[in-house]
């Protein structure tokens, strides 16, 4: 090792050459076997997985993730206090190993060939699926175990592949699933699950959820679950006992709250407490179990939060008798059924290789599209959640400066600019419209997580802190503008509350914050929202009025605020309003509408005005650069 070399690595820089633990996102080469298929389909699964078997059999039992620290020789009591306390917080901190401390001292090196399955290839992987006709749910299969094979077609009919060559029935069978937390999310994944064929257990401590879900009804509000629901009767029933649950199926997926705490982190409490019910069942059941924590989690929290509280409870340990993984969903509340079913790539954070066949394998029987697999550690996976809805913040908060910017340029329009910045395959064009600040269950709350868990490892938090800065500013900059607009006594509506189209969610949502500053600001506020009108009375009761529909909201506003791109806006008509009520666009859906019809009283957010004022302000930063802004 060269000197140079030796002292990155004393400073935590190795070359790149030398590390294998970044995630090696790369795509490989088509699935061995693909597109030389045997007609005979036993021969032909032979051939596709006889290799790759006959070298992982003695290695797949107790093998963990090769990105992970080691418990080997450690007894987990060593690398944390009381066994499930909660990570995140002051006192969690001190449950936190060392870093690196049981790792190994010499940076693990890429396997030679023929040493291991991934061959010269690092672990964390991007793995491309076979194409949907091609997906196969291999279950119990062992290197001496004949494969159980069953084909889904894209609706999750079950076809019998028939008879093996040599007479043995090939059994069809998908593995049985326990969803813990029957929430927006799990109820959601519960329903999608059953509805593919799955027989699905699900779990939730609300008796009422319970009942609800038992009734064919759904427990939350989300498009396609009521028909979902319905559809899967007789393949979904659910229980308050988590541990039943886990005694009747063969995987299990953690959907409880990770509440924020008063720092940013996430409480990971609730984990907890499953993971209690489920290591508790595990304890007498027989045969290999897999537990996957889908709640979104700071990274450590499955590791050194979940695992140990599992095998404590179950007096089994990871990796041999269960496996673990950690795969958050990407999805966004609207649209859950529609994401969890055609996932953009589906993160898979691994105990062990084990662990995460099998939880590919359950995907692959459950998705309508062919997403790319991206498989790595558990720590890995945990970091790629919050940093994906992060930089996702920073996009939206981009955009939002530009709009900002161009509404103070002389025929300034944010879209012109986007659409062009989009162009650029470095930037692209998604979440680049410059609006309203982003609101929601997740994105917020990720930002600021990351900006923690920056503080937390002594790491600059400010990228992320800059970007929650900005998103307040933003919703402050709106309520301003608003009220500039509203006269004495005047009156206000504000159109969309949640913080998207199609959810009843008004956390966070702008359109929620700017009618809570108006009220706080003495305007007299009325409100509409296709979805989310019961959820803002439950907080703003009576100081505002609920209008009954789009018409009856905008009459006799002084000011008609658009604050969500709900379809119900976009169909608007200017002409019916009339000149004296200002239509403040932050989406700018009315901007063709109102330029048809030159209306004066239409204002899009994100657009300058070709005007005197803005061009002398302009002109005045070449001119007279201290004046520019008075
Ligand atoms: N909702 C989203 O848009 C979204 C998106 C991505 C990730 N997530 C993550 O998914 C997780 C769940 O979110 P959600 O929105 O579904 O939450 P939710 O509050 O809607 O639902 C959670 C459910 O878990 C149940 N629960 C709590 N403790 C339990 C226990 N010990 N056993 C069984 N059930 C229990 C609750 O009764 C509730 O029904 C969170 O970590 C969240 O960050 C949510």
């Amino acid at each position: 090792m060269s000197p140079v070399h030796r002292l990155w690595r004393a400073r935590g820089r190795e070359p790149r050459r030398d590390r294998d633990d970044r995630a090696g996102v790369h795509r490989p080469g088509p699935v061995r076997g693909l597109g030389r298929r045997h007609p005979d389909p036993e021969l032909d699964l032979r051939r596709r997985h006889r290799g790759r078997d006959a070298r992982r059999g003695r290695e797949r039992r107790g093998r963990r993730h090769a990105d992970q620290p080691r418990h080997d020789g450690a007894h987990t009591g060593h690398r944390r206090g009381a066994r499930g306390a909660p990570l995140h917080g002051q006192a969690g901190r001190d449950q936190v190993p060392a870093r690196h401390a049981d790792r190994p001292a010499e940076p693990r090196r890429r396997q030679q060939a023929g040493q291991g399955p991934a061959g010269l290839e690092p672990q964390d992987e991007v793995h491309r699926r076979p194409p949907p006709d091609d997906r196969l749910v291999l279950r119990d299969q062992g290197p001496r175990r004949r494969a159980r094979i069953l084909r889904t077609d894209a609706h999750g009919a079950r076809r019998d592949q028939g008879a093996g060559r040599h007479g043995q029935a090939l059994v069809t069978a998908l593995p049985s699933v326990s969803v813990v937390g029957l929430g927006k999310l799990g109820a959601c994944i519960a329903a999608c699950f059953a509805d593919k064929g799955f027989e699905v257990v699900g779990s939730d401590v609300s008796s009422h959820t319970v009942e609800l879900v038992n009734q064919g009804r759904p427990p939350v509000t989300e498009p396609g679950l009521p028909e979902m629901l319905a559809r899967s009767r007789g393949r979904l029933r659910a229980t308050q006992d988590a541990g039943e649950a886990v005694h009747a199926t063969d995987a299990t997926f953690i959907v409880v709250p990770t509440p924020s705490n008063d720092e940013g982190g996430f409480s990971i409490s609730y984990v907890i407490d499953a993971a209690r019910s489920i290591g508790r069942a595990l304890r007498d059941k027989k045969g290999y179990h897999l537990v996957v924590l889908t709640s979104t989690v700071l990274p450590g929290s499955t590791e050194y939060g979940m695992v140990p509280v599992l095998e404590q409870e179950s007096g089994k340990r990871c990796g041999e008798d269960f496996g673990v993984c950690y795969s958050p969903e990407f999805i966004a509340l609207g649209q859950v059924i529609r994401d969890f079913l055609n996932p953009e790539f589906l993160l898979i954070g691994e105990f062990d290789a084990r662990s995460g066949e099998k939880l590919s394998a359950i995907y692959k029987s459950v998705c309508d599209n062919d997403p790319s697999v991206a498989r790595m550690s558990l720590v890995n996976a945990e970091l790629t959640k919050i940093s994906v809805n992060a930089y996702v913040t920073m996009r939206i908060s981009f955009a939002n400066m530009v709009a900002a910017l161009s509404e103070q340029l002389p025929g300034g329009d944010v879209d012109t600019v986007t659409g062009a910045l989009g162009f650029d395959t470095r930037i692209g064009s998604r979440y680049l419209k410059g609006a309203v600040a982003y609101g929601g269950p997740c994105f917020p709350r990720d930002n600021q997580a990351l900006a923690y868990l920056a503080r937390q490892l002594g790491q600059k938090a400010s990228l992320a802190e800059a970007v929650h800065a900005f998103n307040e500013s933003t919703n402050q900059r709106l309520a301003e503008r608003v009220l500039e607009l509203v006269p004495e006594g005047g009156s206000v509506a504000v159109l969309g509350l949640s913080y998207k189209p199609d959810s009843n969610v008004i956390e966070e949502a702008a359109g929620f914050l700017l009618v809570r500053s108006l009220v706080e600001a003495g305007a007299r506020v009325t409100v509409h929202d296709p979805m989310a009108m019961d959820a803002v009375r439950q907080v703003l009761g009576d100081s505002i009025a609920y209008a009954s529909g789009v018409a009856d909201a905008v009459q006799g506003k002084d000011v008609v605020v658009i604050a969500n791109p709900d379809r119900a806006y976009a169909g608007l008509d200017l002409a019916s309003i009339p000149r004296s009520t200002v239509v403040v666009d932050a989406w700018r859906m009315l901007r063709k509408q109102a330029a048809a019809a030159a209306a004066p009283n239409y204002i899009g957010l994100g657009l300058g005005e070709d005007n005197q004022r803005l061009a002398r302000a302009l002109a005045g930063m070449w001119t007279d650069p201290a004046g520019a802004r008075s």
